[in-house]
């Protein structure tokens, strides 16, 4: 297992009894999720087999755009970019397309620079649209490809766009008109669960990001969560954040020391913030990178109302090593730093954190992963994905639908004369 979790600085509010007891319902809510039946169609990101599909094709087209495009554009919003740009945009990655992101703003002055920015380029696009009615990759999709034809002319425009939807949804009679690559988004799957659909997977491979890794991280916390639901990683943390919720801390900040976590961090927080608030109830979910941010919100964890809870996603290892050198001549003051590796000062930092906020009364959570890897984050985004099920159970919401967006988007419409 390449990720843990430590509840030790958040259990210490929670009596032994009621940590038992929540323990017992979040492993119920466990165990009746994988025997559940999906009559509503809302489980396949459960399993590889309703997830993973088309492999092959995937693997084939990726290969192909790692070798003749210059720009990879990943054309989605929300559920639909956020899992793949978390992973893009925290691993190291050799040689392949630079990859753009576009259909997750509505900014004329963004469409303009990224577009200015691709100029004379090999240009690459994957639009993903479940449904193919939001309005920021529909949009973006007519842009780019009108951008694309004039670029490249009709005759060698096909084979640069993939189209990731459901099957049967106009997006997919688009491809087959036009001879585009359709992938298919499963039905049972909702965007903020499809990581390991080819939503997240083609983007990934063509990002040259190890695949198999990634699916085996996603394999082993699926056998853990199966075989185990009294008691892992995803359980824990939904009965010890559903205990506090009660308890009126109902701000959670996820934060860490590494900037490469940041889409990360805003993965989870769509995630949770899409599944858990509705009807008036859930968790405020955001997030931090320090220790940037320390200087300013930091402030507030330390000293500001007490309804927070703060979810440190940490790293062992640093993956580089930067040492400071000894400089006496330059009298900067900083000499106590001398010889020593930006990994022990970033640690130190985090520990120095983790210890002030708790004992501040704020109840900390860490999540640990051994490196940032494919490999732990498919164990992080299976074990957040099943806890957030749980979690939202246990508040009594429905956490795969989003009625709350769809009312913004209603009044847009109606305001845009669709
Ligand atoms: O999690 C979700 O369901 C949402 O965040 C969707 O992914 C997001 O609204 C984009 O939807 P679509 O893929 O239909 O454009």
């Amino acid at each position: 297992m390449g990720v843990t979790i430590d509840l030790s600085r958040a259990e210490r509010w929670l009596g032994e009894e009621e940590l038992a007891e929540a323990k017992d319902r979040a492993a119920d809510l466990c165990r009746r999720l994988y025997a559940a039946e999906d009559k509503e169609n809302v489980l396949g990101w459960r399993t590889k087999e309703n997830s993973v599909l088309e492999l092959g094709k995937i693997q084939e087209k990726a290969e192909e755009i790692r070798r003749r495009a210059d720009v990879f554009v990943i054309v989605g919003v929300g559920g639909s970019n956020q899992a793949a740009r978390a992973m893009i945009e925290a691993l190291p990655r050799q040689n392949g397309p630079e990859i753009v992101y576009l259909g997750n703003t509505l900014s004329p002055y963004t469409i303009k620079k990224t577009l200015d920015g691709m100029k004379g380029k090999s240009v690459y696009i994957d639009v993903i649209a479940k449904n193919f009615e939001t309005l920021e990759p529909g949009s973006h999709f007519r842009v780019l490809r009108q951008w694309m034809e004039q670029e490249y002319g009709r005759s060698d425009l096909a084979g640069r766009i993939i189209v990731t939807g459901t099957v049967g949804s106009r997006l997919e009679e688009i491809a087959g008109e036009n001879g585009y690559l359709f992938l298919p988004f499963p039905v049972p799957v909702g965007g903020r669960y499809s990581a390991f659909t080819p939503v997240g997977l083609l983007p990934a491979a063509a990002a040259g990001l190890d695949i198999e890794a990634y699916l085996a991280g996603m394999e082993e916390a699926r056998k853990d969560c199966t075989l185990h639901p009294e008691d892992n990683l995803a359980v824990r943390y939904a009965a010890v954040r559903q205990l506090l919720y009660g308890k009126g801390y109902d701000i959670e900040m996820m934060v860490s020391f590494e900037p490469r976590y940041y889409y990360f961090t805003r993965w989870w927080v769509q995630l949770f913030g899409e599944s858990e608030g509705k009807e008036k109830r859930g968790i405020f979910p955001t997030s931090s990178v320090y220790s940037e941010d320390l200087h300013s919100i930091g402030q507030y964890m330390q000293d500001g109302r007490r309804n927070l809870i703060e979810t440190f996603l940490s790293v062992k290892e640093p993956g580089a090593s930067v040492v400071v050198q000894p400089c006496p001549e330059f009298r900067d003051r900083f000499d106590y730093l001398d010889h020593m590796d930006f990994g022990t000062i970033n640690r130190a930092a985090e520990e120095a954190t983790w210890k002030a906020h708790s004992e501040g009364g704020v109840p900390c959570i860490r999540f640990l992963a051994d490196k940032v890897s494919e490999r732990t984050f498919g164990e992080f985004y299976y074990y957040f994905m099943v806890s957030c099920a749980v979690s939202g159970s246990l508040m009594g919401v429905n956490p795969f639908d989003q009625e709350g967006v769809e009312e913004y988007k209603r009044s847009m419409f109606e305001a845009l004369g669709r």
